[in-house]
C-alpha cells in the first residue's frame, strides 16, 4: 500500500492541505534542452502543450507528436535523439518493455527517457528505473507535475540548492516595497539561516546601499553593462557582504549613466545567482519596462506592496491581472498592505481592497514614521531598531511565508491604535 501511494505521488501533486496558494513549490527552470514528446491521448498532449507555455519551460525546445512509442521508434530510426524523450503509453506491461527495448537501440547516449502510463504499480516503476528510464509519471497528471518531473531531471534532490527568486514590487512608488524587501532579505539569513543575496534593481535611486550602511565601489551596474563578462566570479566580486550569509548587489545610485536596459539585461546575473544562492531577493522598482516585467514574471514568488488608496488599488489590480495571466501555474502573489493608518488620510478598507483584487493580504503594516524613519536614517533594519515591535513580527511572518517556512496566517484586520499614533508612541512591546 505504501509503495502504491509513493508511486501515486510521483504523478500527482501531493498532499493533503496543500494548495498552490499556501505551499510554495520551488521548481527550477528547465535548462536549454531539447525534448520530443510522443503521446497517445489528446489529454496528455494538451497537458504538455500547456506546460510548454510555462515560464520554467521557456528555454527548453519541446515538440509534441502523437503515436506513442511506435512513432518514437520510427522517428529515431534515422534521426538523432533529443535530450529528453517523453513517451505516453497505454500499452500493457510486456508491450511497453518491448517498445523500450526497440527504442533503446536508437537512443543516443545522454538521452533521458520519461514514461507516462496509467498503471500505478511500484514493481513496474522499479523495473523501468532498472532499465534506465529516468522517470515514470502516472497519468492523468497535471501541468505542474509534468514541469516538476522535467525540471527534476536537471536539478535532482541531492544536487546543490537551487536559488529561489523572490521579487518585491510596489503598487505605487514610495509604498515601502524596497524597505520590506531589504528587511526580509536581512531576516532570511538571520531568522532562517538561509544564504541570501539582495539585488537592487533601481539603478538610479536604489537605497539598498544606504539601508545596509554599505558604500560598495561597484555593484550591479558593473555586471549589467558588460553582459559578456558576467560569470560567477564577477558576480561574487560585485557582491558587498553584509554578513557571511547576506550579500547585496547594490545600485550605483549615481546619474552619470542612463539606465535603459534590454529585456534580458539581468538574465545572466539572475541565472548565476539562482545556481549559487538559495534565496535571491529582487528589489524591483515601480516601473513597467520589458526587463522589470520580466523580473516579476520570472520570479518564483512575488510580493506586492500596496497602500490602501485608489491609485494603489487600480495598479495592484492591473499588476495582479497581468501576473496571473502570465503565470497560470504559479502560486498567487503575496499582497502586503503598508502605510496603513496615516493620520487624517482617508483609506480604502483593507477588506474592500482585498475583495476588489481578489487576494487576501499576508500582512498589514501600519504607518510608523518614527520606527521607519529611525531605521532608514541609521542604515538599520526594523529588527535592529525595535525587535519587539508588531512591524517586526509581521516582517518575520512575511520572511517565513516567502521562503515557504510557514502557512500563511490570516492577516489581522487592523494593527492600528490611532490614539497612540497621534501621540507619537511607537509600537514596542
Ligand atoms: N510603514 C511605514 N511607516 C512609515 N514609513 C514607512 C513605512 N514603510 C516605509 N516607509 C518609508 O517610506 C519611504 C519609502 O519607502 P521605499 O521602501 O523606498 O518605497 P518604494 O520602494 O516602494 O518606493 C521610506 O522612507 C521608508 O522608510
Ligand atoms: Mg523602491
Amino acid at each position: 500500500m505504501e509503495d502504491e501511494e509513493y508511486v501515486h505521488q510521483l504523478g500527482r501533486v501531493s498532499v493533503l492541505n496543500s494548495s498552490p496558494d499556501t505551499t510554495v513549490e520551488q521548481i527550477a527552470p528547465v535548462p536549454r534542452i531539447s525534448m520530443q514528446a510522443f503521446c497517445e491521448t489528446a489529454q496528455v498532449a494538451q497537458v504538455i502543450q500547456e506546460a510548454i507555455a510555462d515560464r520554467r519551460m521557456e528555454k527548453a525546445h519541446i515538440k509534441v507528436h502523437m503515436g506513442g512509442a511506435p512513432a518514437a521508434i520510427e522517428a529515431y530510426r534515422s534521426a538523432a535523439t533529443p535530450n529528453v524523450i517523453f513517451l505516453e503509453t497505454t500499452a500493457a506491461r510486456e508491450d511497453l518493455f518491448g517498445h523500450l527495448h526497440a527504442l533503446a537501440q536508437f537512443c543516443d547516449p545522454g538521452t533521458k527517457v520519461v514514461v507516462a502510463g496509467r498503471l500505478n504499480d511500484i514493481v513496474l516503476y522499479r523495473d523501468l528505473m532498472a532499465r534506465g528510464i529516468s522517470e515514470y509519471l502516472v497519468a492523468p497528471f497535471a501541468v505542474i507535475d509534468f514541469i516538476r518531473t522535467i525540471s527534476r531531471l536537471y536539478s535532482s534532490a541531492g544536487a546543490e540548492p537551487v536559488g529561489k527568486i523572490i521579487a518585491f514590487v510596489g503598487a505605487k512608488g514610495g509604498v515601502g516595497a524596497s524597505t520590506l524587501a531589504h528587511n526580509v532579505a536581512w531576516s532570511i539569513p538571520h531568522d532562517l539561516d538561509i544564504q541570501t543575496v539582495l539585488v537592487d534593481l533601481d539603478l538610479g535611486f536604489g537605497t539598498a546601499g544606504l539601508d545596509f550602511n554599505q558604500d560598495p565601489p561597484q555593484g550591479i551596474a558593473e555586471a549589467v553593462f558588460v553582459p559578456d563578462r558576467v560569470d560567477a566570479n564577477l558576480v561574487d566580486r560585485l557582491l558587498s557582504r553584509c554578513s557571511d550569509k547576506l550579500g547585496i548587489l547594490a545600485a550605483p545610485a549615481t546619474l552619470d549613466r542612463i539606465y535603459d536596459f534590454p529585456e534580458t539585461a539581468f538574465d545572466a546575473i539572475i541565472d548565476i545567482l539562482r545556481t549559487s544562492t538559495p534565496c535571491v531577493i529582487l528589489d524591483v522598482p515601480h516601473m513597467w519596462t520589458a526587463w522589470a516585467r520580466r523580473m516579476l514574471i520570472g520570479a518564483d514568488e512575488i510580493v506586492l506592496v500596496a497602500a490602501p488608496d485608489l491609485a494603489n488599488l487600480r495598479n495592484a489590480k492591473s499588476l495582479l491581472d497581468t501576473v496571473r495571466a502570465a503565470r497560470p501555474n504559479d502560486a498567487k502573489p503575496k499582497l502586503v498592505f503598508n502605510l496603513v493608518g496615516v493620520p487624517k488620510r482617508p483609506e480604502i478598507a483593507i477588506a474592500d481592497f482585498a475583495k476588489a483584487v481578489d487576494l487576501e493580504p499576508v500582512g498589514v503594516i501600519s504607518f510608523e514614521p518614527k520606527l521607519f524613519g529611525t531605521a532608514a536614517n541609521n542604515g538599520q533594519m526594523i529588527a535592529e531598531v525595535e525587535p519587539a515591535s508588531k512591524v517586526n513580527e509581521t516582517i518575520a511572518d512575511l520572511t517565513r511565508i516567502v521562503t515557504g517556512r510557514s502557512e500563511i496566517r490570516k492577516a489581522k484586520k487592523t494593527l492600528l491604535d490611532p490614539l497612540k499614533l497621534r501621540l507619537g508612541f511607537s509600537k514596542a512591546s
